[in-house]
């Protein structure tokens, strides 16, 4: 079945089952890979996309629940790495081997909409996804610095 999307602005079309997850429509369908695999069970976040501006975990979405839901992935940041976030990590140099970094920012974007200048509890409250190299650290610095924020919170 054809899967009517729309994805960074723009209508695309999947034929694929309705039970495919997300994640492979985006990565093997349209060619957005981005957004990358790692548990595929909903636990890593790697695959983290937003869907009206709420964050999802693609590989755990079925491209039949999307409905008529605004998908936006990590190719729609920025056009040019100019988001605040993107400035940020690249100051912080917070990636190690990269894998899981796309998702983290989806996770921070989401984060920051929502709570401009969030604690560090709350930082860690909507961080879930998982960094094998431990970038943890640099992750909450970029965040508090895309924030406006001192990059260690007052104690
Ligand atoms: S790949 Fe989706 S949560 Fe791990
Ligand atoms: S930077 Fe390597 S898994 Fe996070």
């Amino acid at each position: 079945m054809a899967y009517k999307l729309t994805i960074n602005g723009a209508a695309r079309s999947a034929d694929v089952e309705g039970d495919t997850p997300l994640l492979w429509v985006l990565r093997d369908t349209l060619g957005l890979t981005g957004t990358k695999y790692g548990c595929g069970a909903g636990v890593c976040g790697a695959c983290t996309v937003h869907i009206d501006g709420q964050v999802v975990r693609s590989c755990v979405m079925p491209v039949s629940a999307v409905g008529k839901g605004k998908v936006r992935t990590i190719e729609a940041l920025s056009p040019d790495r100019s988001h605040a976030l993107q400035q940020a990590w690249i100051a912080e140099q917070v990636p190690q081997c990269g894998y899981c970094q796309s998702g983290m920012l989806m996770a921070a974007a989401a984060l920051l909409k929502s709570t401009p200048r969030p604690s560090d509890a709350q930082i860690a409250a909507a961080m879930t996804n998982l960094c094998r190299c431990g970038t943890y650290p640099r992750v909450r610095r970029a965040i508090r610095r895309a924030a406006g924020m001192p990059l260690e919170e007052a104690v």
